[in-house]
């Protein structure tokens, strides 16, 4: 087999010069914008075993209760993740901290936002909460409080050597064995059934905008990397990625961590305490991260990640076929268990999506196509 034919990076172009089948992504009014993803929300029905997950994963324990865990990473944050005991485990949405000016009357008035309680938010915070047209929990706050950092090594990458550029002499690479230092939280992805629908409302409420659209081969967008607008602050590729799919549901969230030695050292802890590694150590291709995912005792992934691409809100849009060669530059194939299982239940769903018009016959053929291509047939 020659490699040649799959071997290659899939065509992107910026929104100035689309090819003629794709359709722009439209972007609606932001009634303001989002300066930050504050945390996640989940339930647990085993809050002890979500704890050594999520410790053993890099962040710290803030407070624990019968009830509630509260955790931080190690920069300026209160918390970057809450947990709640409940019979049913779920994601039950995300915070992001908007500018003191957000009109939160506007939001209860068309959006039904109801007000958060003045201690509903670690470090203390007001704002509101909302669902997303997928049920998702959303909340806005501002005036949020901030905590000292915790001390961080120095980074490794400082101090890599690379053909031509010794910057490393008489010194060696020795990193403790240890979690991953997870500095904050960097993004969160999401699935529907809905993508139109998801998309515009995570811009309109949150003043995202688009860094990488992936079409589909009738040129409709469905996935689409977006990230915070900032201004002239260079911002993360992507805080909120909505992917278009057969059901709504949590896809994973992700992690900054110190540098690639921590992420190697934290995936070998990780596997030492006997947790289900999913995928990694590669690189993305749109927001090139390195990457290392895992599953906690639920199921749900969990991503570290580092060296992600940073841009300021000026820089173009870009479009790209959506393609499962798109997700990496190089690393592991990318493990089945992120696609939808034919399964009956799964059948079932595409029944109901069918029936209810939610999906058509040829959408479906469009992503079965894509799912069913293996992106790189060697691995
Ligand atoms: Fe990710």
């Amino acid at each position: 087999m020659s490699h040649n034919k799959v071997l290659r990076t899939p065509p992107e172009y910026p929104e100035s010069e689309l090819p003629a089948h794709v359709c722009k992504l439209q972007r609606p009014v932001a009634l303001h914008k989002a300066t930050q993803l504050a945390f996640l929300r989940f339930d647990k029905a085993n809050l002890d075993e979500a704890q050594r997950f999520w410790t053993d994963f890099g962040l710290i324990t803030v407070s624990r209760t019968q009830d509630m865990l509260v955790m931080r990473g190690t920069g300026s944050a209160p918390a970057v993740l809450m947990a709640r005991k409940a019979k049913v485990p779920r994601y039950v949405g995300a915070a992001f901290t908007v500018p003191p000016d957000t009109d939160f009357d506007r939001l209860r008035r068309e959006s039904g936002a109801q007000p958060l309680a003045a201690n509903a938010v670690p470090g203390g915070a007001r704002g509101v909460s909302l669902l997303d047209p997928d049920g998702n929990e959303v909340w806005l706050i501002t005036d949020w409080g901030v905590v000292d950092p915790l001390p961080l090594r120095q980074p490794k990458h400082h101090h890599m050597n690379a053909l031509g550029q010794s910057v490393r002499v008489n010194a060696t690479v020795r990193t403790d064995i240890e979690p991953a230092a997870v500095g904050r939280l960097g993004h969160v992805v999401l699935q529907t059934t809905d993508f139109h629908t998801m998309a515009d409302w995570y811009m309109r409420h949150l003043g995202l905008i688009p860094s990488d659209v992936q079409y589909l081969d009738d040129g409709a967008p469905f996935l689409t990397f977006f990230r915070l607008d900032l201004g002239d602050t260079p911002a993360d590729h992507h805080t909120v990625v909505i992917a278009g799919g057969l059901e709504a549901c949590y896809e994973h969230s992700a992690w900054e961590v110190t540098d690639m030695d921590a992420l190697g050292q934290g995936q070998q802890v990780l596997r030492a305490n006997g947790h289900e590694h999913m995928w990694g150590i590669g690189r993305h291709l749109l927001g090139s991260q390195l990457f290392d995912y895992w599953r906690d005792g639920d199921g749900l992934a969990f991503e570290h990640y580092t060296d992600g691409d940073l841009f300021t809100a000026d820089r173009e849009p870009h479009y790209g076929p959506f393609t499962t060669s798109a997700l990496w530059a190089w690393g592991h194939d990318v493990p089945s268990s992120m696609f939808p299982a034919k399964t009956p239940a799964m059948l079932w769903r595409v029944v109901k999506l069918l029936r209810s018009g939610r999906v058509t016959l040829k959408r479906l053929m469009q992503m079965g196509k894509v799912v069913d291509t293996p992106a790189r047939p060697w691995l």
